[in-house]
């Protein structure tokens, strides 16, 4: 996007006018950012390929990857999506809240193939955040929004991270404090009877099983394309050194359980009492204060397996790929 380009773009607090006027500019194929439990969404009306291409545009985003459509609940969501018995259940369950569901587009499904990247099926979210909430009901729409910064960078859980990352290039920011999940939502789909975890998030995987009464089905990765799931995708600047037992010199700590309390270097510990929810909504707020410190190499204390683990994880290895 060139300079001649920017527009102004404000950060106001989430009161009753900001929402009114949210939904103004969404209807008007604008661009705005908005608190969700997870992380900050950048929002544009889902059924305008127009607009969300905006979206694009504001991420410098490389390649079109399909969207989830925020929807204001299960009945709403239900207009644009086939959902089967595990569908109904994991919704019924979950939302509002940080599950994705993807499931069959119904027939002349409103929400743009822009959005859904061509595909023939939609994801569909129902997030609990009242912000979001309520941005949904003044929208009227459905709402596609990834995570809000820009392509490559760690997602915002706090309005400043949006400033941050999108200032001049999107109209609004709605600050609606911090995000209290902190890791995006765990997507799962839910098509041809089969249901799959596509990524670990907010909800954990045992949480999914215990609803539909089995394991998940083994996320094959070709089976279906879910570009969010490129190896290098939550990048901060530094190098990560993951599961470490001893830290290096120089080296910036990311710790958890208060396993390196006693090593004097720049350290955030993600939940000194070894909580995983807490970690969670630490994580990419510690992220990027380790990466603004400029240490070369965040090291990063083991982190377990079980519950919120798994996304914890799954988002650090990203950090740590190659790229
Ligand atoms: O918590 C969240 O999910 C946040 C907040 C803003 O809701 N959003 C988010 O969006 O993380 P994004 O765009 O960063 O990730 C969306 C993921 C991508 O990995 C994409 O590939 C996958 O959803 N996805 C969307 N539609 C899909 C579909 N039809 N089939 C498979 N994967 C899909
Ligand atoms: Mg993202």
């Amino acid at each position: 996007m060139s300079t001649e380009q920017k527009i102004e773009t404000r950060c106001v607090p989430a009161d009753a006018a900001a929402l009114a006027e949210a939904g103004r500019i969404l209807r008007d194929h604008g661009l705005v950012a908005f608190p969700t439990e997870t992380v900050y969404g950048l929002g544009a009306d889902a059924t305008s390929g127009e607009a969300v291409a905006k979206i694009y545009a504001a991420k410098e985003r490389p390649e079109f990857n399909p969207l989830i459509a925020h929807c204001s609940d299960q009945e709403h969501a239900e207009l644009y999506g086939l959902f089967d018995d595990n569908a109904r259940r994991l919704a019924k369950t979950f939302w509002p809240g940080p599950l994705t569901l993807v499931v069959p587009a119904r027939e002349n499904c409103a929400v743009s193939d822009l959005t859904r990247a061509g595909l023939s099926s939609v994801a569909l979210r129902v997030p609990a955040h009242p912000v979001a909430q309520a941005l949904l009901r003044e929208a009227g729409v459905p709402v596609a929004a990834p995570s809000a910064n820009r392509s490559g960078r760690v997602s915002p859980t706090h309005a400043g991270h949006v400033m941050g990352d999108l200032d001049g290039r999107i109209d609004l920011v709605i600050d609606g404090g911090a995000s209290d999940v902190g890791v995006e939502s765990t997507i799962v789909s839910c098509i041809d009877g089969k249901v799959v975890m596509l990524r670990p998030g907010g909800i954990a995987r045992e949480e999914i099983e215990r609803v539909i009464g089995r394991k998940l089905e083994a996320h094959d990765g070709a089976a279906i394309h879910a570009p969010g799931m490129l190896a290098s995708h939550y990048a901060p600047n530094a190098k990560m050194r993951l599961d470490v037992q001893t830290i290096e010199k120089d080296e910036a700590i990311l710790d958890f359980g208060g396993r390196f309390a006693d090593v004097q270097q720049a350290s955030f510990d993600l939940s000194p009492s070894g909580d995983l929810k807490e970690a969670a909504a630490n994580l990419f707020a510690f992220l990027r204060a380790l990466d603004a410190t400029g240490a070369d190499v965040i090291a990063v204390a083991p982190i377990p397996h079980e519950g919120l683990g798994e996304a914890i994880r799954d988002r650090l290895a990203r950090a740590a790929a190659p790229r």
